[in-house]
């Protein structure tokens, strides 16, 4: 199974035409400090060129879930890590509280933000804030041509609101297309969980609300193949 594969069929949901690659990978996973970690998730781990990475670095005791809504990648990570030390999860990350209750130290994301309707990103953000522990970490990449667009633009201004140290590396060129990667950490716990302020998302209610409730959206989904 492939990322552009799963691209032609679903391209919003996959968000992006190639895998990334292992200088993206390699960038995402070291700022984590992934061998002192106990609870690491990964969110949209897709074929996981990611997974391998955390794999390699985490230490052998400690807790490694990867949640991935396409059930079609979902299955084929199974089979590709079968016997490795990761929990494949079919689900939405915005549910991420709801399937892991300890404190996560690293969450490290693959998730296409910019494709992603703006309830949904909010969601996702607050669930990550709240599943993180007080000194939790999260990496999350961005293609640098997109970087312009109001969605990505929302998300850097989301995590510097949510966090007490944000940070963004260099262009990474290794990657198709270029890519650089938010560093964020320490959640703030004094920032209420924040909802989508217009309420006039594409997937806004009739009833003129944002049709999320406020809420982190713990959807039970069962996605398309
Ligand atoms: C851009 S691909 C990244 C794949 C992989 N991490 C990589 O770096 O090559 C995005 C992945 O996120 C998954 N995804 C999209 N929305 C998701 C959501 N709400 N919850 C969990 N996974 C999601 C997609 O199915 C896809 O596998």
């Amino acid at each position: 199974m492939s990322i552009p594969t799963r691209f032609l069929r679903h391209p919003l949901r996959t968000g992006a035409i190639a895998a990334s690659s292992a200088h993206l990978a390699d960038a995402l996973t070291e700022p984590l400090t992934l061998g002192l970690a106990d609870v690491i998730v990964e969110l949209g781990p897709g074929t996981g060129v990611v997974t391998e990475f955390v794999l390699r670095r985490m230490r052998p005791g400690a807790r490694f879930v990867a949640i991935e809504l396409d059930p079609v990648l979902a299955d084929s990570l199974r089979t590709r890590f079968a016997g490795r030390r990761v929990e494949v999860l079919t689900a939405p990350a915005a549910a991420l509280p709801d399937l892991v209750d300890a404190p996560v130290d690293a969450v490290v994301s693959g998730l296409p933000w910019t494709c992603m309707s703006r309830p949904d990103r909010y969601a996702t953000l607050n669930a990550i804030g709240a599943a993180l522990a007080e000194h939790g970490a999260f990496t999350t990449f961005a293609y640098g041509h997109a970087a312009w667009t109001p969605p990505a633009r929302e998300l850097t201004g989301r995590l510097a609101e949510q966090f007490t140290h944000v940070t963004r590396s260099p262009l990474i060129w290794r990657n198709t297309p270029p890519a650089f990667v938010h560093y964020a950490s320490h959640p703030r716990r004094n920032v209420r969980g924040r909802r989508p302020d217009d309420g006039m998302d594409e997937t806004a209610g009739t009833d003129g609300t944002d049709g999320t409730d406020g809420r982190i959206e713990a959807r039970t989904l069962t996605p398309e193949a």
